[in-house]
């Protein structure tokens, strides 16, 4: 499955299925020729003809509405535009952002697909030219990774368009990863050298990212890795993990985050890898170990963080790995004898997956419990740190304030309504097969 087909989220937080409806001639047709029409229709055409053609080029900032793969009009803004090969003078191509939709479906777009009846003709504050000499400081990245909030909607304004003008226009649109062709979703920081490519060759075991499909080839027949580099800590089925350590692997970890940020938005890791292990998941055959997905953590993080970025790779998506990975990530808390919470910003789907996840593990154990339970003993049962579980059982609306305190208020009824909502488990992580110590500081 690829990317086309991915439900999106809107921002109001429902999710459409979009199939991936070729856009054929649609109803519309803002700029067909009028030949054969009335006198009078083809004055009226003339007119506004020349009207359109006086707004052409369209600046960056126009709000137009756009044709989009499903063949309806949808409301975009412009964020960037080119200049079509070999076209006339006013022949460019743009790149715009759906409002109602997340930034990984931004895309250029040809002049046909806009209606240019419905341009508004008040053009946001031109940032253009800022932009081309904007270079994000890392003070300025971490201040955007820094600031937690769910969900981008929150991040502070003057970050979030700092950030936004950096990455606006995807730099590479698909790249090939073991027998995947798959589209990106957003840009990422590849060196210069690689940003005049529009396709870019992974080798799938070692993460060297190539140019050229014949130097990928090269490379598969010297790479002697089957799996990530580092350490299976478990296996079940055909399924494992490996553990990887940033310091000892460092150019995998600076792949593995290049690729990552292609479908990661506010995420910003590359050089500080050593900081971090990656928790790698496979499927595995005979031709190798496979990467599905990947969750990255920090060796020691003050905030009690125990997941960086996690990520399933879109072939793999909405199969149950994501759950898997939040699971697995709780467990190795477990061993730690910690409670954690992942980094934020979450993503939309980063935010799906773990209130599924938070919901579905909470409501198992207020289902079977008998008594009184604070939160505090959810919190020591599941490595869940206190607020995620408040703010989850909030959102289920099991949670009263009385006398001064949360109290947990779980009619069976309501849980399994909320549980039947909740949707599927996820793949089950088999804890005995999990052989693992913490990570510790070897000198
Ligand atoms: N549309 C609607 N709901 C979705 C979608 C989607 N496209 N994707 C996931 N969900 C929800 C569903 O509730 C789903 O459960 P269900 O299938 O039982 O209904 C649940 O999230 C998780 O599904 P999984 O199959 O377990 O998760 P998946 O393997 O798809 O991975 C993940 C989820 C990792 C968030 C994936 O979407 C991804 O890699 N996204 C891009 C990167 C990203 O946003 N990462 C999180 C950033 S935040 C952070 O890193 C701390
Ligand atoms: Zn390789």
């Amino acid at each position: 499955m690829g990317s086309m087909d991915t439900p999106t989220i809107t921002e109001n937080g429902t999710t459409q299925s979009h199939t991936a409806a070729a856009a054929a001639d649609g109803e519309q047709k803002p700029l067909a020729s009028s030949n054969g029409a009335p006198a009078e229709m083809t004055l009226e055409s003339e007119a506004t003809k020349k009207r359109r053609v006086g707004m052409l080029p369209l600046e960056v900032g126009t709000r137009v509405m756009c044709r989009w793969r499903d063949g309806k009009y949808h409301p975009v803004k412009v964020i960037e535009r080119r200049k079509v090969h070999y076209g006339g003078p006013n022949d460019y191509e743009y790149y715009v952002h759906y409002t109602e939709f997340n930034r990984r479906l931004d895309e250029w777009v040809k002049l046909e697909q806009l209606d240019l009846d419905s341009v508004e003709t008040v053009v946001d504050e031109k940032v253009e030219d800022k932009v081309t000499s904007l270079k994000m400081t890392r003070h300025q990245k971490r201040k955007i990774d820094e600031t937690h909030v769910e969900g981008h909607e929150e991040l502070d304004a003057a970050s979030l368009r700092e950030h936004e003008e950096f990455t606006k226009v995807k730099n590479i649109a698909t790249i090939e990863l073991g027998r995947y062709e798959i589209e990106t979703w957003y840009f990422s920081p590849f060196p210069p050298e690689y940003n005049d490519s529009l396709k870019l060759y992974f080798c799938e075991f070692c993460l060297n990212f190539m140019k050229r499909k014949e130097q990928l080839q090269r490379h598969m027949r010297k790479c002697d890795l089957k799996h990530p580099p580092g350490d299976e800590i478990y296996r079940s089925g055909t399924l494992s993990m490996f553990e990887v350590d940033g310091k000892k692997n460092k150019v995998y970890g600076q792949n593995l985050c290049y690729l990552a940020k292609l479908f990661l938005d506010h995420k910003t890791l590359y050089y500080d890898v050593d900081l971090f292990l990656f928790y790698v998941l496979c499927e595995c055959d005979d031709r190798g170990c496979h990467m599905v997905g990947y969750f990255s953590k920090e060796k020691h993080s003050e905030e009690s963080y125990n997941l960086a970025c996690i990520l399933t790779l879109p072939p793999y998506q909405r199969k149950g790995y994501g759950k898997f990975l939040i699971a697995f990530s709780y467990e190795l808390s477990k061993k730690e004898g910690k409670v954690g919470t992942p980094e934020r910003p979450l993503s939309d789907l980063g935010l799906l997956s773990y209130r599924g996840y938070w919901t579905r593990v909470l409501l198992d154990i207020l289902k079977k419990h008998k008594g009184n339970i604070s939160i505090k003993e959810l919190s020591d049962m599941t490595a869940i740190k206190a607020e995620d579980i408040l703010t989850t059982l909030q959102s289920l609306e099991l949670i009263q304030y009385r006398k001064g305190q949360h109290v947990i208020c779980a009619d069976p009824k309501v849980l399994d309504r909320h549980l039947k909502a909740a949707g599927r488990g996820g793949l089950e992580v088999d804890v005995s097969k999990l052989i693992w110590t913490p990570y510790k500081e070897q000198n």
